[in-house]
């Protein structure tokens, strides 16, 4: 046999086999719809048909409002429903009535870890990484970062100052200048969090500042592309090309904070000096308790930190770009601005903490514009499945969560939830309006920072960063206000603030 006869059968061959696996992805969608109860509801509408179910899919791609409409017309009447997901995989959202129920599943019914698996698509973008291992660590935020914060607040202030007079010009030009919003904030935001996290060193090196953020915006990039974007029967295959960039700078942040771990360590084993009050120290010791008896790896330390401490700061920008979006194009008949800053300035000259309108009005942004548009994310681990309070059988494998904006803009929870009233959180009662707001407090009815045992373990921390940014910021810069206020975007479930937004600014000292 000659090789010019093989070659167009091998080449028919692959087609055809390329061909068949294209039909089962394109089948998956419905594949998904036949697994859920036939009592299940959808939306927008029932997907029964493998056309429909394709369609009903890549609608979703470009951040539909289903989540939300559903809500409305579902969820709000105790029902749950499901809707197709880009990732060809069906979600049931649940109503607010099961959320009691959701919250009290153990680990290895309805598991926590796998769907924020689901979420971050790790497994797949690392698949030697270990999500359950990683735990442990986010304690370093939870617990540590915490309980300092009024001992970090010195250096979080001053690195504010420094960072609002390199982003926004000095406090003392009255000139008007025009910036990009996002890139400033991002700029403000960011030396903060890397101020409190490593100190003034790294905070401002620019080589490893840089490195900080190009890792962060590629690994969120790719797993908000893995993750929501990629058929779920090809992330195995995309993540493994879409992590190549990640390990690349994971690699160097590694190289770039090597010899800080390896000086940390030395420190608390020797304990002849005090160790400096940052991130590392509380996760170089978290470990050395775990492991008293191992080497501790460092560069596993350094993968874990990236995820729990770097991602997160992206989210941080994005609410307090949300919080500066909204103040700035509210009516400037009301003067929000003015009146934070008047609160600002009484809260610093008389050493008082509680700033209440100012938390408001950042609870406010995080209602209206949570991170992502479903929140409490579950997997169905427990075989064969579970049955919900509504008596209606999910399999293994079921991917459940709860329609976030339609919590938050359900007018049962908040009186004209569209609306936005930055100080609707200030207490009514008597002497009340003095008293501060709980921003980062979580209920079935204010999901931003998710709720239960596993809502964010730095939302103290964010919160306390968000409120003294604003006040450093809007004591000695002014802004003129916006004409509306600029559309989000929503890629997926997550909702992505404009990112090119002009603000124009001037200094007011
Ligand atoms: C305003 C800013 C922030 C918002 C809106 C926010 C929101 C959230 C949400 C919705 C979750 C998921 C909760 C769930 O799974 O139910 C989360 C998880 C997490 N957040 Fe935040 N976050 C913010 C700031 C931060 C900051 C500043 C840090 C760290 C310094 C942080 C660290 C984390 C970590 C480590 C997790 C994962 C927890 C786990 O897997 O158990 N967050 N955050």
């Amino acid at each position: 046999m000659q090789l010019a006869d093989v070659v167009p059968s091998l080449a028919g061959r692959i087609i055809g086999v390329f061909l068949v696996v294209l039909l089962l992805i394109l089948l998956c969608p419905w594949f998904g719809y036949l697994r859920l109860p036939s009592s299940m509801r959808w939306w927008p509408s029932r997907p029964h048909g493998p056309l429909r179910a394709l369609s009903l899919t890549l609608k979703e791609y470009t951040g539909s409002r289903s989540s939300e409409e559903g809500y409305r017309e579902i969820s709000k009447h105790g029902q749950p429903f499901a809707l197709c997901n880009p990732s060809f995989y069906p979600q049931v959202l649940l109503p607010p009535e099961h959320v009691g129920w959701l919250l009290n599943q153990p680990e290895h019914v309805l598991s926590h870890e796998k769907a924020n698996e689901d979420i971050h698509a790790l497994p797949f973008l690392a698949p030697g990484f270990d999500n359950y291992d990683h735990l442990e660590l986010i304690k370093a935020i939870r617990h540590d970062l915490t309980r300092n914060i009024a001992n970090t607040e010195h250096a979080l202030l001053d690195e504010l100052e420094h960072a609002a007079d390199e982003a926004l010009g000095p406090a003392g030009d009255q000139s008007w200048r025009e910036v990009r919003l996002a890139e400033v904030l991002d700029q403000i935001v960011f030396a903060a969090c890397l101020r409190v996290f490593f100190g003034v060193s790294l905070s401002r090196d620019p080589k490893f500042v840089y490195q900080v953020k190009t890792f962060t915006r590629v690994t969120g990039a790719m797993m908000i592309l893995v993750s929501q974007w990629v058929p779920w029967p090809l992330k195995p295959l995309v993540g493994l090309v879409a992590g190549l960039p990640i390990h690349y700078y994971w690699l160097r942040l590694i190289i770039h904070l090597y010899p800080t771990f390896q000086q940390r360590i030395q420190c608390l084993q020797t304990k002849t000096d005090p160790p400096p009050t940052d991130l590392v120290t509380w996760i170089v010791d978290l470990a050395l308790a775990r492991n008293p008896t191992k080497k501790v790896r460092i560069s596993a330390l350094v993968v874990r930190l990236t995820l729990i401490s770097f991602l997160p700061v992206d989210v941080l920008i994005a609410m307090t770009q949300h919080l500066f979006l909204d103040l700035l194009s509210a009516d400037p008949k009301h003067a929000y601005p003015d009146i934070l800053r008047r609160e600002a300035e009484t809260a610093v000259s008389s050493k008082s903490h509680p700033m209440p309108q100012t938390e408001s009005a950042i609870r406010e942004s995080l209602r209206l514009h949570p991170l992502s548009d479903r929140m409490l994310s579950r997997r169905v681990v427990q075989r064969p499945g579970i049955t919900l309070p509504s008596g209606q059988f999910l399999p293994r494998g079921t991917w459940l969560a709860v329609a976030a904006v339609g919590v938050h803009r359900d007018e049962r929870n908040y009186p004209d939830p569209d609306e936005y009233q930055p100080f609707r959180f200030v207490g009514k009662g008597a002497g009340e309006e003095n008293k501060g707001v709980l921003v980062p407090a979580t209920s079935e009815r204010f999901l931003a920072f998710g709720h239960g045992m596993h809502s964010c373990p730095g939302r103290w921390f964010g919160a306390h960063v968000m409120k003294v940014a604003v006040r450093v910021i809007l004591m000695n810069y002014e802004f003129e206000p916006l004409d509306s206020r600029p559309e989000n975007s929503v890629v997926g479930q997550t909702i992505i603030p404009p990112l090119d937004v002009q603000v124009r600014v001037r200094g007011r000292k």
